[in-house]
């Protein structure tokens, strides 16, 4: 930021959210857990539509970590078929509405049929521009970072070269502007390996409702609290 120029939030470009609390509001209904999940991903529609109304161009939310393998098998199974079932349930409205999907993390590794439907759901809605939908799934930040750096040195680029640019061109999230807004639901305080790196400079907004309880209100206050933060970037204000 040139001569210490301040940043007033204003809309954010780019907002990512870490989608917490799924098995604790199951349990507290004394459901089980993937009933959680199964209400979460119905939630997903309402943010998407809010964030288009807020003229949000790219929302990214994380579905599944690369630890969230260390779950029970029948969890993990389950929430590979919920995955399926919101695909299969909710592409087409998403498509209508405009929604562009991108994956960010490591398809191979899920089961083939889910593979076959994301790479459907991609290819279906490429030209699509109300709103970029990237869905962080088996994806790790640490796992994104080893795989640039692969990535660079396998296309020769000369380590001199080699620059924070280099880096951000080669992660999953090429292309899309770094996250302006971090929301974690359930009344955590971590990144649990989320965009680690791109989240360098990201306002964090946390909050105790669980996520299949987090309303399009709940995402405008969000964003309403963004709004007034002065974003400083390392830099100070003139004078
Ligand atoms: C978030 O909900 C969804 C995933 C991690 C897949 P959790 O399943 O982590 O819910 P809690 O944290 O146990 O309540
Ligand atoms: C983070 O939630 C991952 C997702 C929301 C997909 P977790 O519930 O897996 O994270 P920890 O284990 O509490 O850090
Ligand atoms: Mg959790």
């Amino acid at each position: 930021m040139a001569n210490g120029e301040l940043v007033q939030g204003g809309v954010p470009q780019h907002i990512a959210i870490i989608m917490d609390g799924n098995g604790r509001w199951a349990q507290r209904r004394g459901l089980p857990r993937l009933a959680g999940h199964r209400a979460g991903t119905l939630n997903i529609k309402h943010i998407v539509r809010e964030c288009i109304a807020l003229r949000v161009p790219y929302l990214t939310l994380y579905a599944f970590s690369t630890e969230n393998w260390n779950r029970p098998s029948w969890e993990v199974r389950g929430l590979m078929r919920i995955l399926s079932e919101f695909l299969d349930r909710e592409l087409r409205e998403l498509h209508a509405d405009g929604v562009h999907l991108r994956h960010l993390g490591e398809l191979d590794g899920v089961e083939p049929a889910l593979q076959k439907r994301v790479r459907s759901a991609i290819d279906l809605t490429r030209n699509n521009t109300a709103i970029t939908l990237a869905v962080a799934f088996n994806y790790g930040g640490r796992a994104d970072i080893v795989r640039a750096v692969r990535r660079i040195v396998e296309s020769g680029i000369p380590a001199q070269e080699v620059t924070e640019q280099t880096i951000s061109e080669h992660l999953y999230t090429v292309g899309m502007p770094d996250p302006d807004l971090i929301i974690r639901t359930s009344g955590e305080w971590r990144l649990s390996n989320f965009l680690i790196w791109q989240a360098a400079y990201s306002e964090y907004w946390t909050t105790p409702i669980l996520w299949p309880d987090f309303t399009p209100q709940d995402l405008r206050r969000a964003v309403a609290d963004y709004g007034q933060r002065e974003r400083r970037f390392g830099a100070r204000p003139e004078g």
